[in-house]
């Protein structure tokens, strides 16, 4: 069969990691494809000690087609081997392409539960591991379940989450009905091979909200990745005693007829056959720069979450810089105070921090260029305390900065701008406040003279309890990523000016307890096989 060239294949494959290795916006220490598209984190586990990172992969250029799984190890979360790929389209129910899923352990072969791409529509498919996890075998049985559920108007029905419970597995896949909203349906399994069809997990409303809203649910959940935050497993309703029966998440990407809108969880309860929402809420305040995430518990018993960063410019820009796609760094969600999630980056992120620079405490007046912390590789971790009525901003990326003493909004050609506010009339002292008016923003008007990336502004609530807020800001060339108080935000920028310059200000009152900064090391050494 002779293979038809996809039309945007322009760039010639032998140039595809020159050129993405020479694009001033690739990102150094998170995790990108050796060249070509990345999407979504797959299979992401911890196999005797190794961290496994499988991707969405398409090395024939910058563009989504016929997928295939990438696949990096690593010892310690930051640094990454690439690891030969590990499925490829065949003749059969993957032909098309090799879409989203999951890795389980079956009683000691590693299992890939993933989504067949044939034609259309996609059907669950499974493929077993080399005890190394190298080379994976097509199950015969693929397609395991022969079609969606019958008489159910669906939008679509792909990507899986598998769990063990008692004897058995159980499984959900990402779907939607027609006319209602976004759901997973659910599966039962005694051997991950013939699966019996159980019903709707849960069904959402698509109706319900607006639809240009940060939270709209989407009318087909991709993604679905449940699991218990804050103590027992998932079916475990008889904790032993003293110990929290925890919180059953269910994470979604929301979608909408080939829309990536963003990704949300419920918060409630999982039992028998069906879960019981509590509440939805945003689970990054980037909305499509983290999308389908997918987490797992590692050897430690932390919740470990990627996502995919996808990218602010155009189509032919990327196909041009001969790559796309970005994996978040890999980050911990535990339970808050008020039964959310909280995020952080794990804390092997520490490992690529280099020449460490402190500023504080102090006082901030006005606006002034930090001197001795610029770049655009930068872990900036800052503890502040802000008075009612004050605004914090963080400018990074900056170029033809001035500190003049005025206020941002000038004095940058380039620059993009964290801000975090926190209004008049909360008590400064009280540790309680739980205000939803203060907010997270992230301003990219000014962040490319570029007038074809997206500029939207970002922003979120966040709880500034007493005032006090941690800020923490990951930035690496085009990709970045903020943690307000355990709120996430991550966005893409692209400076064309290659500004380095790090800003701040406050209006009104608002202390500098502590800034901690490092440049950040590169996580790979040169030049990757494009297909490993
Ligand atoms: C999410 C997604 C999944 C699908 C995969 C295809 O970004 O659309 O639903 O399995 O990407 O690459």
């Amino acid at each position: 069969m002779t293979e038809l060239t996809h039309p945007l294949a322009t760039v010639p494959r032998d140039q595809l990691v020159a050129r993405a290795e020479a694009d001033p916006h690739r990102p150094r220490f998170h995790f990108v494809s050796p060249a070509g598209w990345l999407n979504d984190p797959n299979g992401v586990s911890q196999w005797n000690g190794t961290y496994h990172l499988f991707y969405q992969y398409n090395p024939e250029g910058a563009f989504h087609h016929r997928i295939l799984w990438g696949h990096a190890t690593s010892p310690d979360l930051v640094n990454w081997t690439d690891q030969r790929v590990a499925l490829v389209p065949s003749e059969g129910p993957d032909a098309d392409g090799c879409w989203s899923g999951v890795m389980v352990d079956d009683g000691g072969t590693p299992t890939l539960v993933y989504s067949g791409r044939h034609g259309a529509s996609e059907l669950p498919c499974v493929a077993v591991g080399s005890p190394d996890l190298l080379s994976w075998t097509k199950a015969p049985e693929n397609p395991v379940i022969p079609a969606p559920p019958a008489g159910v108007d669906i939008t679509a029905y792909r990507d899986h989450c598998v769990w063990r419970e008692g004897p058995r597995w159980r499984q959900l896949v990402g779907s939607g009905i027609r006319g209602r909203g976004g759901t997973a349906f659910l599966y039962e399994s005694a051997d991950l091979r013939r699966w019996d069809y159980i019903g709707p997990l849960f069904i959402g409303d698509a109706s319900s909200g607006d639809p240009a809203a940060t939270d709209w649910q989407g009318t087909m959940w991709e993604c679905v990745d449940l699991f218990r935050a804050g103590g027992g497993a998932l079916g475990d309703h008889m904790p032993a005693a003293g110990t929290d029966v925890g919180t059953d998440v269910l994470v979604f990407s929301a979608w909408h007829d080939g829309d990536t809108r963003h990704p949300l969880y419920w918060t409630g309860r999982y039992a028998g056959d069906s879960y019981s929402p509590r509440d939805l809420h945003r689970l990054d305040y980037g909305g499509r720069y983290f999308y389908a995430p997918q987490s797992f518990a590692d050897g430690a018993g932390r919740r470990v979450m990627f996502g995919w960063l996808q990218e602010g410019r155009s189509e032919a820009a990327m196909v041009e810089a001969g790559w796309s796609g970005v994996m978040s760094l890999p980050r911990v969600a535990t339970l808050d105070a008020g039964g959310d999630l909280a995020f952080a980056p794990v804390p092997e992120v520490a490992l690529l921090r280099r020449d460490h620079v402190r500023i504080g405490p102090r006082a901030i007046a006005g606006c002034e260029v930090l001197s001795g912390v610029s770049g655009n590789q930068l872990d900036l971790e800052l503890e502040l305390e802000l008075e009612p009525g004050s605004v914090f901003r963080l400018g990074v990326l900056g170029a033809g900065v001035t500190g003049s003493g005025a206020n941002f909004g000038g004095g940058a050609a380039e620059e993009t701008v964290i801000e975090v506010v926190r209004p008049a009339g909360q008590p400064a002292a009280s540790a309680a406040v739980t205000s939803g008016d203060s907010c997270l923003r992230l301003d990219r008007s000014r962040s490319s003279l570029d007038p074809s990336v997206d500029a939207d502004e970002k922003s979120g609530p966040v709880n500034l309890p007493g005032g006090r807020l941690h800020l923490r800001v990951l930035v690496d060339r085009s990709a970045l990523e903020v943690f307000a108080n355990g709120k996430p935000l991550t966005v893409r920028a692209y400076p064309t000016l290659g500004g380095e310059a790090v800003r701040l200000s406050a209006d009104g009152t608002v202390r500098l307890l502590r800034l901690d900064a490092w440049r950040m090391e590169g996580v790979f050494g040169g030049p990757r096989p494009l297909f490993p």
